[in-house]
C-alpha cells in the first residue's frame, strides 16, 4: 500500500472488484506494451484527504488504517474504480447543432454509392461552400456570452455524468477577436463554476472566416495580432492544418509566434490529408498532435523516437472518422507497436463528432482502431493527461494526485468498452468531492479546488 500519513480522512472507498491505478506513468507517457498495464489491484481501496489521494492499496489495509477516521465510507463491492477520464480535445463552446448538414452528408453518401455522378457533399465540400464550421461560427457569433455559458454548462454536465473530470476546450467558432475572446471567457467562467477542470486552447486558426475568403493570409496576420491579448485566457494555441483549412506554412507562422509568447502548442493534422504537420509539431516541441488519420510512415518513426525527449502525444479521435463515415482510420496499431504514445479524445463538436462520451470513444478505438481495452484505458487517463501537460496532477490513482475517481457499475474493466451505448459511471469524485452519485449530478457550488 502507498500512503501519506494524515490525521484525518474525508472519503474512503473499499472493496472494489478491480481498482485500476494506472500508477507509475506520471513522468513519462506509456508506450508500446506498457499501454496494456493498468496497475490493477484486485479488491482495492483508496483514501482521500482534502483534494488528494492519501492512500491507494488493498481494501483490507485501507480499511484497517483509514475506515475509523473517515468522514464517509463508500462500498464499491462488485465494481470497478478508476481515474476520471481526461478528454484532451474538445470544441465544447458552440451555438447550434448541425443535423441538417449531417442528413445532407448521409444523402450524399447514398448518391455516391449509386454512382450517379451527382456532386458529392462531404464535410470539406460543405465547408468550402460556406457551411460546416462557418455555419457554427455564424450561430456562435450571434449568441451572447451568458447564452454560451448556459449551453456549454449543459454539455459539461453530460460529460461529467459520463465520467470526464478534466477536459481541454478550444475556441475557434468566433474567428474574430471579439468573439474568440467571448468564447475563451466562457471557458474561464465555467472553469470557475463547473467541477470539470477545463484547459483552454486558442484555435483562432480553425477556418478562414467568410470576410477573409479571398484573403486567407490577411486572416493569418489578424490571428497573429490577437495572440498577445488572448494569451492570458489560453494555455495552448492550436491550428487546424489540413486541406480546406490552413497550410503548413501558415500553421508554422502562427505556432512559432505562439511559442514565443509562451503558449503550449497543439496541432490538428492529417484529418483529411497529411500536410506534414508532424514535422512541425516535433520542431516546436508540441504537447500534442491530434487526428493523424493520415500520417507518413517516417513520421510514425520520428514520433516514437521523440518520446524520451518529451515529444508530442498523439491524440486519436476515432469518433470523427466514425461520424464522417471515413473508410480511412488512424493506424493506431502501427503507432502503438512502434512506440508512439497514444491518447484518445472525443473532439466533441457539432460537425464532426457530436458525442462528448469518452466511453463510446473507447469502444470506437477498440473496434475501429483495433486498440485493446487496456490500451484504450491508458489513452483516456494517464496518456490523455500527458496530452494536456497535467500528468503530474491527474490521470492516475496515486498518492498526491488530485482525487479524481470513478466508480463504474461493472465487475470488470473489459465490460466498459464492450457494453457500449450505455453509461457505466455510477459515482464521480472530483478533487475529493462527490459530484455524481447514483448516476445523478450533485449540486455544485464554486466548482471545487482546481489544478495549479
Ligand atoms: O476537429 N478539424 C477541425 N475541427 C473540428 C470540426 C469542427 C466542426 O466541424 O465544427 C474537428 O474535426
Ligand atoms: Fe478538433
Amino acid at each position: 500500500m502507498k500512503e501519506r500519513s494524515g490525521e484525518q480522512c474525508d472519503i474512503v472507498i473499499l472493496n472494489s472488484n478491480e481498482l485500476l491505478t494506472l500508477a507509475g506513468a506520471s513522468q513519462r507517457p506509456r508506450t508500446g506494451r506498457e499501454m496494456r498495464e493498468l496497475g490493477l489491484i484486485p479488491n482495492g481501496g483508496l483514501a482521500i484527504e482534502g483534494c488528494e489521494f492519501a492512500a491507494v492499496g488493498p481494501s483490507k489495509e485501507i480499511e484497517s488504517r483509514y475506515a475509523s477516521k473517515a468522514k464517509r465510507i463508500i462500498d464499491a463491492s462488485g465494481k470497478v474504480v478508476m481515474p476520471g477520464f481526461v478528454d484532451p480535445h474538445t470544441h465544447a463552446v458552440f451555438a447550434g447543432w448541425r443535423d441538417k448538414e449531417w442528413v445532407m452528408r448521409l444523402e450524399g453518401t447514398v448518391i455516391r454509392l449509386r454512382r450517379t455522378g451527382i456532386e458529392k457533399r462531404d464535410y470539406l465540400d460543405i465547408l468550402k461552400a460556406g457551411g460546416g464550421i462557418l455555419e457554427t461560427v455564424r450561430a456562435t457569433r450571434l449568441a451572447s456570452q451568458e447564452e454560451l455559458v448556459k449551453m456549454t454548462k449543459k454539455h459539461l454536465d453530460t460529460m461529467l455524468l459520463h465520467g470526464t473530470t478534466t477536459a481541454e476546450v478550444k475556441s475557434g467558432y468566433g474567428l474574430d477577436l471579439e468573439n474568440e475572446l467571448k468564447i475563451l471567457k466562457v471557458i474561464e467562467a465555467l472553469g470557475k463554476e463547473h467541477p470539470i477542470r477545463l484547459v483552454p486552447t486558442f484555435l483562432g486558426a480553425h477556418a478562414v472566416p467568410a470576410e477573409y475568403k479571398d484573403n486567407p493570409e490577411g486572416y493569418v496576420e489578424s490571428v497573429l495580432g490577437w495572440m498577445p491579448e488572448v494569451k492570458g485566457l489560453a494555455k495552448f494555441c492550436d491550428v487546424f492544418c489540413d486541406e480546406g483549412a490552413f497550410s503548413l506554412a501558415q500553421a508554422r507562422k502562427i505556432l512559432f509566434r505562439a511559442k514565443e509568447l509562451g503558449f503550449g502548442i497543439k496541432l490538428h493534422a492529417g484529418e483529411f490529408k497529411d500536410l506534414g504537420g508532424v514535422g512541425l509539431a516535433l520542431q516546436l516541441g508540441a504537447t500534442s498532435v491530434d487526428h493523424l488519420d493520415y500520417v507518413a510512415e517516417k513520421d510514425i518513426e520520428e514520433m516514437a523516437r521523440a518520446v524520451e525527449a518529451k515529444g508530442p502525444i498523439t491524440v486519436l479521435l476515432p469518433g470523427v472518422s466514425f461520424f464522417l463515415s471515413r473508410e480511412n482510420v488512424a493506424k493506431a496499431r502501427a503507432m502503438i507497436d512502434r512506440g508512439v504514445p497514444i491518447a484518445l479524445g472525443t473532439d466533441f463538436n457539432p460537425g464532426s463528432c457530436p458525442t462528448p462520451n469518452m466511453q463510446l470513444i473507447m469502444t470506437l478505438a477498440c473496434l475501429t482502431l483495433r486498440m485493446t481495452p487496456e490500451e484504450a484505458i491508458n489513452a483516456v487517463t494517464i496518456n490523455a493527461a500527458h496530452a494536456l501537460g497535467y500528468a503530474h496532477r491527474v490521470g492516475s490513482l496515486e498518492v498526491g494526485q488530485r482525487a479524481d475517481a470513478l466508480i463504474l457499475d461493472i465487475p470488470t474493466y473489459t465490460r466498459l468498452a464492450y457494453q457500449f451505448g450505455v453509461n457505466h459511471v455510477e459515482t464521480v469524485i472530483k478533487t475529493g468531492k462527490v459530484v455524481v452519485e447514483g448516476e445523478r449530478l450533485m449540486e455544485y457550488v464554486g466548482g471545487g479546488p482546481k489544478i495549479d
